[in-house]
C-alpha cells in the first residue's frame, strides 16, 4: 500500500462517515443508522445508508458502499490518492506521500500549472494585436463579450514557438509543454513547435476548475476544422465532458448534451447554462456516470446528421444503464443547436426542450424507418414489434397515446393494435411474475450477490463465511480463535481475500473495518462486501462463531476431495486409520 495503513486510519476516525456523507446527502437517523437520498442514483425514497459504527455507507438501490474514501472517490470523481488528499486537507492532516504518489502528483500539478499559464496567454493573444481577426470571427459567430470571458476563449498565434518561448519565459520545460500536449516534436530534426497554430483556443475544464486541455479551432475551412489537445496525463476524454463545470452548477432540471465545442457554449450564451458537449469523441458510460451524479434527466441534442443519428442510437443505452432518463431533442430547421439558436432564439428552443421526445417517440420513429409500411408483411411485422415496445411504457397513457401513434403509421384503428399491446402486455407480465416467483421461492437465489460480476459457488459455506466475517467485524478479539481457518478455506474468494486482509489489520494492531479497505477492491467488490457487513447484526457467541469455522472447514474439505486434490493424502490417511501401515 502506498499511503501508510495507520495513517489512512487515523484519516478515518478523524472523518467520521456520518459527517463526510452529510457534506453531500441529507440524513436522518432511523434506528443506529442513518438514511437519505442515494447521491449516485435517483430516487424518491431513502435506501442510502450510513452505520457510523461500522464506518461505511451502502446503497440498498444500487448496491454501491464503503468508507469514507469510497464515497470521497465515487461523489467527487477523484482517485484513490487524490481521495486521500482531499480529506487530509479538509481535516487539516499531512500527507505522508509515497514516493511514486508525489512524483506523480507533482507531475500532474506541474501540468495543470501549464495548463492554466497557456489559457492565460492563449486569452492575452486574444486581447492584444495578434487576435484582431480572431476577434473578428468570435463576433461574426455571434458571441458576446461575457460568453468569451466565461468561458475563457484564446487565441493562439500564427508561428511555431508562440506559446512555446513565452511558457519557457515562465519556467517550464520543453519536455512539461510536450506532456501537456501543448507542443509537438518534430520527427525529422527533432525540434518542438506548438501545436496550437492560428486558432480559436477553448480551454477545456474539468470539474474541480483544472484547465487539463484544449481544442482549437480554425477559421477559415482549412483542415482539421477542430485540433484537440491529446490523451494526457492530466486529460482524459473518455471521462470529462466540456463545460461540466459550469453546467453542473445550473438550476435547470436537466442536462443538454450536445456533440460540438460551439453547441454548448452558445446554449450557454441563451440562458442554457445546463449544457454539455463531448470532447470529439463517442459518449462513454464513465461519460454517463459522470453526468448521473448532477442530474437525473438528460436531453441528447446529437447533429440531424447521419452521424449524429448514428450517435443518439448508441448514446441512449449507455445513458439508461447509468439509471438516466434519456430524452431526445430532434431540430428541425437547423444543423445543430448553434445554428438554431441563431435563427429561431430562446423560445422557440425552450419549447422543443419542454416537449422534447421521450424514447419510446424515438424508438417508434426508428421502427416505422426500418420497415417498408406500404408492404402488408412488414407491417405486421412492424405492428409485433410496436405492441411489444409499447408493452414496455411504465403507464396506460403512454401506452395509449404511443399506440394510436403506431396504429397511424400502420394504417390501422387503434383498437385493433390496443389488442395486441395488451397481450404483449400480459405476456411480459406473467413471465416477470413467475421470474419473481422463482426468486422469491429459491433462497438459494435470494443469497447471491446483487452484483452479477461476483457469483457464489458453495452457497452454504458463503453464508457461514459472510457471518463469520460479520462477528470478526463486530468482535476482533475473535481472530485469535480462527485457526486452523486460513483464507484458502475460503469458498468465495471475495470473502477470503476479505478475511485475510482484515486479519492481518488485526495483527498489525490496526482497526478492523472495511473503511480501511477501499483502495484493495473494486467498487462493486465493496459494495458487496458492506452490504454483507450491514446484512444483519450477528449475535456473537463461541457457539455460533464455532458453527461457522466448522462449515467452513468442512465444505473446503468436500471441495478438495472432489477436486481430487487430496485424494493421495486421503488414502494415506485412511489407511492409517484402519491400521494398514505404510
Ligand atoms: P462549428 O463548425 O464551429 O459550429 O463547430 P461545431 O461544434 O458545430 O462542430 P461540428 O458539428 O463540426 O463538430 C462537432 C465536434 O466534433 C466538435 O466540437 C469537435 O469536438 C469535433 N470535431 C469536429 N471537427 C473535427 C476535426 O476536424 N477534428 C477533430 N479531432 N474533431 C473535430
Ligand atoms: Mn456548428
Amino acid at each position: 500500500m502506498a499511503f501508510p495503513a495507520s495513517f489512512i486510519d487515523e484519516l478515518i476516525a478523524r472523518n467520521p462517515i456520518e459527517d463526510v456523507v452529510g457534506q453531500y446527502v441529507e440524513l436522518k437517523r432511523s434506528g443506529s443508522n442513518l438514511f437519505g437520498l442515494c447521491p449516485f442514483h435517483g430516487e424518491k425514497t431513502a435506501s442510502f445508508s450510513v452505520a457510523p459504527d461500522k464506518q461505511i455507507y451502502y446503497c440498498f438501490g444500487c448496491h454501491k458502499g464503503g468508507g469514507a474514501l469510497n464515497f470521497i472517490m465515487e461523489i467527487e470523481s477523484l482517485s484513490y490518492p487524490d481521495a486521500v488528499r482531499h480529506l487530509a486537507r479538509k481535516s487539516g492532516m499531512d500527507v505522508p506521500e509515497d514516493e511514486s504518489y508525489r512524483s506523480q502528483y507533482k507531475q500532474q500539478e506541474r501540468l495543470w500549472a501549464l495548463s492554466k499559464d497557456a489559457a492565460r496567454y492563449f486569452r492575452q493573444q486574444l486581447t492584444g494585436p495578434a487576435g484582431r481577426q480572431a476577434l473578428e470571427y468570435i463576433v461574426s459567430r455571434g458571441l458576446s463579450r461575457q460568453t468569451v470571458t466565461q468561458f475563457g476563449l484564446g487565441f493562439a498565434p500564427d508561428g511555431w514557438s508562440g506559446l512555446l518561448d513565452a511558457m519557457l519565459a515562465k519556467g517550464y520545460r520543453r519536455e512539461e509543454l510536450l506532456d501537456a500536449g501543448l507542443a509537438i516534436r518534430s520527427e525529422q530534426k527533432g525540434s518542438v513547435y506548438d501545436r496550437f497554430r492560428n486558432r480559436l483556443m477553448f480551454p477545456i475544464i474539468d470539474i474541480r476548475g483544472n484547465v487539463i486541455g484544449f481544442g482549437g479551432r480554425v477559421m477559415d475551412d482549412s483542415k482539421p476544422k477542430y485540433l484537440n489537445s491529446p490523451e494526457t496525463l492530466i486529460f482524459n476524454k473518455r471521462k470529462n465532458l466540456f463545460a461540466m463545470n459550469i453546467a453542473k452548477k445550473s438550476k435547470l432540471e436537466c442536462i443538454i448534451l450536445t456533440e460540438g465545442y460551439m453547441d454548448a457554449i452558445a446554449l450557454h450564451q441563451y440562458g442554457f447554462d445546463c449544457a454539455v458537449a463531448s470532447l470529439g469523441t463517442a459518449l462513454t458510460p464513465e461519460h454517463a456516470n459522470l453526468l448521473s451524479k448532477y442530474t437525473k434527466q438528460v436531453v441528447l441534442i446529437y447533429d440531424a446528421d447521419e452521424a449524429g443519428q448514428n450517435a443518439t442510437r448508441r448514446a441512449v443505452p449507455i445513458l439508461e444503464k447509468a439509471g438516466l432518463q434519456v430524452k431526445i431533442l430532434r431540430l428541425q430547421g437547423a444543423k445543430d443547436p448553434d445554428e438554431f439558436l441563431k435563427k429561431f432564439g430562446a423560445d422557440r428552443f425552450k419549447l422543443l426542450l419542454e416537449r422534447s421526445e421521450n424514447h419510446a417517440e424515438y424508438r417508434l420513429q426508428n421502427l416505422t424507418r426500418k420497415y417498408d409500411l406500404t408492404l402488408d408483411e412488414q407491417r405486421v411485422e412492424f405492428l409485433k414489434e410496436a405492441a411489444q415496445m409499447i408493452s414496455t411504457l411504465p403507464n396506460a397513457i403512454e401506452r395509449e397515446i404511443y399506440g394510436a401513434r403506431a396504429a397511424k403509421a400502420a394504417g390501422t384503428t387503434p383498437e385493433a393494435l390496443k389488442i395486441e399491446v395488451d397481450k404483449a402486455y400480459r405476456r411480459r407480465v406473467s413471465r416477470e411474475n413467475r421470474a419473481k416467483e422463482r426468486i422469491a421461492l429459491s433462497p438459494a437465489v435470494r443469497e447471491q450477490p446483487a452484483v452479477r460480476s461476483i457469483h457464489y459457488n458453495n452457497l452454504r459455506s458463503a453464508m457461514a463465511e459472510e457471518g463469520l466475517l460479520r462477528m470478526l467485524l463486530r468482535e476482533p478479539t475473535l481472530f485469535d480463535k480462527v485457526s486452523p481457518l486460513t483464507a484458502e478455506q475460503f469458498s468465495a474468494p471475495l470473502l477470503g481475500k476479505a478475511f485475510s486482509l482484515l486479519q492481518s489489520r488485526h495483527f498489525d494492531g490496526l482497526q478492523v473495518s472495511l473503511a480501511g479497505l477501499g483502495e484493495e477492491f473494486s467498487p462493486e467488490e465493496l459494495g458487496h462486501l458492506t452490504q454483507v457487513a450491514q446484512k444483519r447484526d450477528e449475535l456473537i457467541s463461541d457457539e455460533a462463531f464455532a458453527d461457522y469455522r466448522r462449515i467452513i472447514l468442512n465444505e473446503a474439505a468436500k471441495a478438495r476431495l472432489q477436486s481430487g486434490e487430496d485424494l493421495l493424502a486421503l488414502r494415506d490417511r485412511l489407511k492409517q486409520q484402519k491400521g494398514y501401515g505404510g
